[in-house]
């Protein structure tokens, strides 16, 4: 695992940008798995003004994005696939049919799970898989169980991670208690993985998945046996390391 321990959030960005930038000056056609979450938000601006300023192309770029919440409309305020607009998509020049984020509306959630763990099949896989980290550990929203769940799943989201994510809503009735997951086998599988760490309330987390037991009650404990993972954080959340 290389590790990146930047200043502080902005640098952290930079930091996750650049690496971001040279995957696709490498394969301007690469799979990007992507995530949500305050963590990449920067690196995502750093990455619109890349491409603003002519240094970054998106044209060829496809993206499977990690989760999303069961119930919500893509034009929800609080779904991924608007976070990813809003953030991203809308800013850079990337086909639109080329971004993919399960679909929380879908009308049979199973069939909505296989299409999607197809759906990267065909893409040939992940090429760089961006993750956060929850603060139980998971990474999409695998969350602690007593197993790794494999394939996209509906996920019941753990009581910390719907007090973790109620910030973002009007109140915590309204986070939604289900989503939808990448599995850790497409995540496993991404032939790189950027992880992204950031702030002190990580420290904890972060320490306990790269240096604890590998298990399924910290999802991202798995990353330790990934054989190329690059992890950037800043000072705070990398304290513990
Ligand atoms: C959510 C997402 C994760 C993300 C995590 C941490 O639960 N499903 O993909 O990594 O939150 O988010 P943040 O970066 O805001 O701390």
């Amino acid at each position: 695992m290389r590790i990146y321990r930047e200043d502080d959030y902005c640098a952290m960005s930079r930091r996750g940008a650049d690496i971001l930038a040279a995957q696709l000056l490498l394969r301007p056609d690469s799979v990007l798995g992507l995530a949500t979450g305050v963590t990449p938000m920067g690196m995502y601006r750093e990455l619109v003004e890349k491409n603003h300023r002519g240094e970054l192309d998106f044209s060829r770029v496809r993206t499977v994005n990690l989760d999303e919440y069961v119930g919500l409309a893509p034009d929800h305020e609080q779904s991924y696939r608007y976070f990813m607009q809003r953030n991203l998509f809308d800013h850079v020049n990337i086909n639109p049919d080329a971004t993919h984020v399960p679909d929380g509306r879908a009308r049979c959630m199973a069939a909505e799970c296989r299409r999607y763990d197809q759906l990267i099949e065909d893409l040939g896989g992940i090429d760089l898989q961006v993750l956060g980290i929850g603060r139980n550990g998971h990474i999409g929203f695998n969350e602690p169980g007593d197993e790794f769940p494999l394939g996209t799943h509906v996920a019941e989201l753990a009581d910390s991670t719907i007090d973790a994510n109620a910030r973002f809503f009007a109140s915590r009735d309204q986070v939604p208690r289900k989503a939808l997951s990448m599995g850790i086998r497409s995540i496993f599988q991404a032939r790189r993985i950027l992880l992204m760490v950031s702030g002190r309330e990580k420290a904890d987390i972060v320490a306990a998945a790269l240096k604890g037991p590998v298990t399924p009650r910290v999802t991202a404990s798995v990353l330790q046996l990934h054989p190329d993972v690059i992890l950037v954080g800043d000072r705070e959340a990398l304290s513990g390391l």
